[in-house]
């Protein structure tokens, strides 16, 4: 196909795609020694079971680094193949540099544009849908995507009604030009600012800095408006899912699977009957991982298509909903050969993917008081603890310098 001046139309499709999840398991019944809560509530309430955390020496970067380079194995490219690496993050490792920085470090590139995305739960399909223009734009081939979230670090482990809901991991795709038909379709995205208040990380922004103060009130935690929040994820799930099938030509019955944000199984199943489907073709993992923010729609759509639950030819929609009030939703046709993801676990391993550290600083044990125990104390670190006197940074090691 060609566009109004006579070139090929350049589509996005995914060619690559792959996904982390931290070992430890963080159980309903763990929880219970926390909090206030049961298993039951949290069962029947929100569908989850389990969740994971990240270890001590491990970061967004380090998780993100994993996913992607597992995503780049899938699609059977060199990692300096990509052009432009975009990772969705609210959990990045610092303010600055960015995470995608890192990760492009982290997994051997040298050529590639990296940036973050903030858009909460709906970063992922942000980025996605952000690589996908520019690859219609023609200005780039192979695009990187990645989510990636270390929630466990800022959750408040005394407020039942945030901590038991998020967990920590990775997803990634590889977004590719190609002229052949099949990819990204229509794509709908949403910012409702009403919401601003109702998601929410009060300080450490600009707006209230850090301080000894604002720790004090545990302002550096997760604060969330459950019910409403819950309001608005079943309906604009559902209307966002619409507007992206609708304008990739389709109507819902002829989705094959729908990867939804992991957020809340009762979510999940408002938006199939919202679109009268059966929720046989709605994927859920949530009972595994919980809601890993921007890394649950790439964490579940890897899974889907490694599980064999995507055919080539199928139409999926991903559609996520987050802090901001966003949501955002793509339609895909399927053409990627689903065996391709299936050696990517063994191929990379997380044990050989490395985030340059920052040497010239001293560490601080990363893992809540609460978690503890469950991660064992002192967890491992990468830099030694009492390395560096806090306050009095030494200078880079030479092993440290960046390379010109
Ligand atoms: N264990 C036991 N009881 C609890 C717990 C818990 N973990 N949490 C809350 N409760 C209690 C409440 O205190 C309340 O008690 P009360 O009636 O005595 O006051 C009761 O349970 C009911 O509370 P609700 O908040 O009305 O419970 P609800 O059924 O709405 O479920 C939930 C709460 C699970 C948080 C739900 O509102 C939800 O899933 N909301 C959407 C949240 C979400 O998806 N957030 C992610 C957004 S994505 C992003 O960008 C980060």
């Amino acid at each position: 196909m060609n566009d109004a001046s006579g070139r090929p139309i350049r589509r996005a499709h995914v060619t690559g795609w792959g996904r982390y999840a931290p070992a430890q398991v963080l159980t309903n019944a763990d929880l219970e020694k926390m909090v206030d809560t049961s298993d039951e509530w949290i069962r029947t309430r929100t569908g989850i079971r389990e969740r994971r955390v990240a270890a001590a020496n491990e970061t967004t970067a380090s998780m993100g680094a994993v996913a992607g380079l597992r995503a780049i194995h899938t699609a059977g490219i060199a990692p300096d193949d990509i052009d432009l690496i975009l990772l969705a993050t609210l959990t990045p490792d610092y303010w600055m540099p960015s995470t995608a920085a890192l990760v492009k470090e982290a997994i051997g590139n040298t050529r590639a544009t990296a940036f973050d995305v903030m858009a909460a739960c709906s970063g992922f399909v942000y980025g996605f849908a952000t690589a996908q223009a520019y690859i219609q734009a023609g200005l780039a081939k192979h695009v990187l995507v990645v989510g990636s979230e270390l929630l466990t670090r800022f959750l408040d482990y005394t407020d039942r009604s945030t901590c038991i809901l998020f967990g920590d991991g990775a997803g990634a795709v590889v977004l590719s030009a190609s002229d052949e038909r099949g990819g990204a379709l229509g794509v709908e995205m949403t910012t409702e600012p009403q919401g601003a208040y109702m998601i929410w990380l009060p300080a450490g922004g600009s707006k209230s800095p850090p301080s000894a103060e604002t720790i004090a009130r545990g302002e550096h935690y997760v604060r969330m408006e459950g019910n409403q929040t819950y309001r608005f994820a079943t309906k604009t799930m559902a209307t966002t899912a619409l507007e992206s099938i609708r304008r990739s030509g389709l109507e819902p019955a002829d989705i094959d699977l729908f990867i939804p944000h992991q957020a809340n199984i009762r979510i999940i199943e408002a938006v199939a009957k919202g679109l009268d489907l059966p929720m046989d073709k709605m994927f859920i993992n949530l009972d595994r991982y919980g809601n890993t923010s921007a890394a649950s729609v790439p964490i579940a759509l890897a899974e889907a298509v490694n599980e064999g639950r995507v055919e080539i030819g199928d139409n999926v929609t991903i559609v996520a909903f987050g802090a901001g009030f966003t949501s955002g939703a793509v339609t895909i046709e399927w053409t990627a050969d689903p065996a391709r993801g299936r050696s990517a676990d063994d191929a990379v391993r997380p044990e050989d993917v490395r985030v340059r550290l920052p040497v010239d600083w001293d560490s601080v044990d990363p893992i809540p008081d609460a978690l503890a125990d469950l991660m064992g104390q002192p967890g491992p670190v990468d830099v030694p603890l009492d390395d560096v006197a806090p306050g009095e940074p030494e200078h880079a090691h030479p092993h440290a310098e960046v390379p010109a």
